[in-house]
């Protein structure tokens, strides 16, 4: 299906391709309510989408195939990446031929718990939809997503969702905090497999706070360590004891305006949320990833846009 170009990338970019940014996501909590029979788990999570993302650009492509180039080799290009899955599925449900060339610039970390993929896969279902004429409507394009991923429906909210389900029913809210709520992403060299912490997650050491609670509290009290609880952080720091010593490390630090520091997702980032200020040894320390970050939202109609805060 997949065409994996030898071409440095910018040889190879149509003169009519369309750019479009493809953000990531944090959860500001993250509960798991149960184990189901298929194998995945029920979740009540805020989820927000952020302006840390990869650069992708789109063109109508008039071969039968896609066309995906990549900045990141180890990336893989063929079927298994969402970004082909995400247009096989958008030609399958609109009944489209239509073939695309796309160039994935990534600078979102996989195995971060940012949903870097699942927004590579959001975008090209947008970008597609749009180059060929709107086929599809938002809601379809919502409904549609959840059947290749658990995360990418929240892309086609507005921002700010509360995802229940596996992930994929989304209901819109409003940003629970302001959206230039400084924060810190820092995501240690090594990346966490989902599956693999959902597989250890002991469904008895989860927290029992109400996620429709904490939906409300977070609104009226913001970001504090007793809301953002995520129930993926007890499984992810078995795995990787470094994480809980540097989520601890981040809440010690003595940061001024830091109001709480979490795991994002299955992780292996850790958000600092109130300040984007990087403590000494974060910046010391070569293996950490670190990126000043911010809330985003859209217009319905619009797709994502970068705030502009973010440093590559
Ligand atoms: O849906 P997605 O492909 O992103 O999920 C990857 C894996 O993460 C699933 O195969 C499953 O093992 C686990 N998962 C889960 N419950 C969820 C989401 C993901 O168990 N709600």
């Amino acid at each position: 299906r997949v065409v994996v170009m030898a071409a440095a990338a910018s040889d190879a970019v149509p003169a009519d391709a369309v750019e479009y940014f493809s953000p990531s996501k944090v959860n500001l909590f993250l509960r798991v309510v149960r184990r189901r029979e298929d194998g995945y788990h029920d979740l009540a999570s805020l989820f927000h989408v952020i302006d840390l993302g990869d650069d992708m650009k789109f063109a109508k492509s008039t071969g039968s195939r896609d066309v995906l180039v990549c900045s990141d080799e180890t990336i893989p290009l063929d079927s298994s990446n969402l970004v082909i899955k995400a247009l096989d599925l958008w030609r399958q449900r609109t009944g489209s031929t239509q073939h695309f060339w796309v160039e994935l610039v990534k600078n979102v970390p996989h195995g971060a718990g940012l949903g870097g993929g699942s927004g590579n896969a959001a975008t090209a279902m947008w970008a597609a939809n749009e180059l060929c004429g709107q086929p599809a409507s938002e809601a379809e394009l919502l409904e549609w997503s959840g059947d290749i991923g658990s995360d990418i429906s929240v892309f086609f909210s507005e921002g700010a969702a509360y995802c229940t389900g596996r992930g994929e029913i989304v209901e819109d809210v409003e940003p629970p905090i302001p959206l230039d709520t400084p924060m810190l992403l820092v995501k240690p060299d090594i990346g966490l497999s989902t599956p693999a912490i959902f597989k250890a997650l002991d469904l008895d050491g989860r927290s029992t706070e109400d996620p429709l609670d904490l939906l409300e509290r977070i609104k009226s009290e913001g970001c504090k360590d007793d809301i953002c609880v995520n129930d993926l952080e007890v499984p992810a720091f078995g795995k990787l004891p470094e994480l809980l010593k540097l989520k601890e490390r981040l809440r010690g630090a003595g940061t001024k305006g830091v109001s709480s520091v979490f795991m994002s997702g299955s992780g292996s980032t850790i958000v600092q949320v109130g300040s984007d200020d990087v403590p000494e040894f974060v910046r010391e320390d070569a293996a950490l990833f670190r990126s000043p970050a911010r809330l985003i939202t859209r217009k319905r109609g619009e797709w994502y846009k970068p705030s502009g805060l973010w440093k590559k």
